[in-house]
């Protein structure tokens, strides 16, 4: 299998001289194996994986608050069994799982080194792979110091269980002090900051329903923080406000309610219905052309259909200006 570090360069040269490309786009799967039955996600996965797919991303604890068992599982799980139906599919998809949320009574498990290990050990397991291509720390655990976590982190790549490390949720200073402190000892480092992001952004600070994690999205920081290190990704999450931009059934949470969402909403419906296609579909291409890797959260075909548009889609100087251009 090629490195997905070949792959990044590759997709990312073209994304920034054609538009984005159907493998910039990450499938996300946390309801597989739960609210999406075995067969739709296994059609999603097929349907993904034929059309260029290549990033698929899980996590241990997915979905744990979706199944009368309490923990996650289900997912990856899923992804296993899709694997092993698919005999060849291995080499034509990188798998991102992570580890921390899953709870153990009732508490997130946390970071500490031997729940790292134990993880990564049982996510292997249930997607039924030797590595996992890109294994992220899901949230900051103020329990264990960074640097257990790192080490930790570290010597699974060491030990062939993992490819790329990643941190999901953390504040940029911790990400940098676990990315220095990963060079120092000689390990493999950070390269993927995992957080929310989207064409209009919540007021900061605000509070908004349903996302719980403090450090769990893209700042001014984190753009400064990636400008200056680009060897590191972003991959954004929860990039269509759970379908907000094309659903009149489902508005932007109250935080979104200001005057700079107006402006970028009216600017969006403009370019979308220039290029004649969905606003949520010029929503990820944009996200691209700016070196972010939007993971898709869909839950039927026709979503993942829409979302692939994204794949085809340029967004050339001038249109990206417009959209750029209301703060
Ligand atoms: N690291 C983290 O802490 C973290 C947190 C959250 C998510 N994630 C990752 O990011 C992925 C995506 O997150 P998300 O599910 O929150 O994404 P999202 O972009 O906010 O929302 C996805 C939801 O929007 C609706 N939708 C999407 N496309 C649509 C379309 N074309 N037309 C109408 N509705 C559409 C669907 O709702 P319905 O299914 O209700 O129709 C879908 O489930 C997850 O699967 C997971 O891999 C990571």
């Amino acid at each position: 299998m090629s490195s997905p570090g070949h792959v990044r360069l590759l997709t990312w040269s073209r994304a920034s001289i054609f538009g984005a490309v159907i493998s910039d786009l990450v499938l996300g799967t946390t309801y597989f194996g739960t609210r999406t039955d075995r067969d739709s996600s296994f059609a999603l996965l097929d349907r993904f994986v034929e059309a260029g797919g290549r990033w698929v991303d899980t996590a241990n604890c997915y979905a744990f608050w979706a199944d009368p068992s309490g923990h996650g599982g289900q997912s990856e799980s899923v992804i296993g069994a899709w694997l092993r139906a698919n005999p060849g599919a291995r080499e034509q998809v990188a798998l991102s799982t992570k580890v921390g949320v899953e709870p153990v009574d009732g508490a997130p498990e946390g970071l500490s080194a031997p729940v790292v290990r134990a993880g990564a050990t049982a996510s292997r397991e249930r997607l039924g792979v030797e590595t996992i291509d890109l294994f992220w720390a899901h949230a900051r655990d103020l329990g264990t110091p960074i640097e257990e976590t790192v080490e930790a982190m570290g010597i699974l790549v060491d030990d062939g269980m993992a490819h790329r490390l990643g941190l999901s949720n953390h504040p940029t200073w911790l990400v940098e002090r676990a990315r220095s402190h990963a060079i120092a000892q000689g390990l493999e480092t950070v390269t993927a900051l995992q957080l929310s992001t989207s064409y209009v952004e919540p007021r900061p600070g605000a509070a908004v329903e349903g996302k719980d994690h403090r450090f769990g999205w893209v700042t001014e920081e984190t753009r400064d923080y990636v400008e200056q290190h680009p060897e590191v990704e972003v991959w954004a999450y929860s990039p269509l406000v759970q379908g907000a931009y094309d659903r009149t059934d489902r508005p932007f949470p109250a935080a979104y309610d200001h005057p700079g969402t107006t402006a970028r909403l009216a600017v969006l419906a403009d370019v979308a219905d220039r290029l004649g296609v969905a606003p949520s579909v010029v929503v990820l291409a944009w996200l691209v052309r700016h070196g972010t890797r939007p993971i898709l959260g869909v839950s039927s075909l026709d979503q993942l259909e829409s979302a692939l548009r994204a794949g085809e889609l340029a967004l050339d100087d001038e249109v990206m200006a417009q959209l750029d251009a209301p703060a």
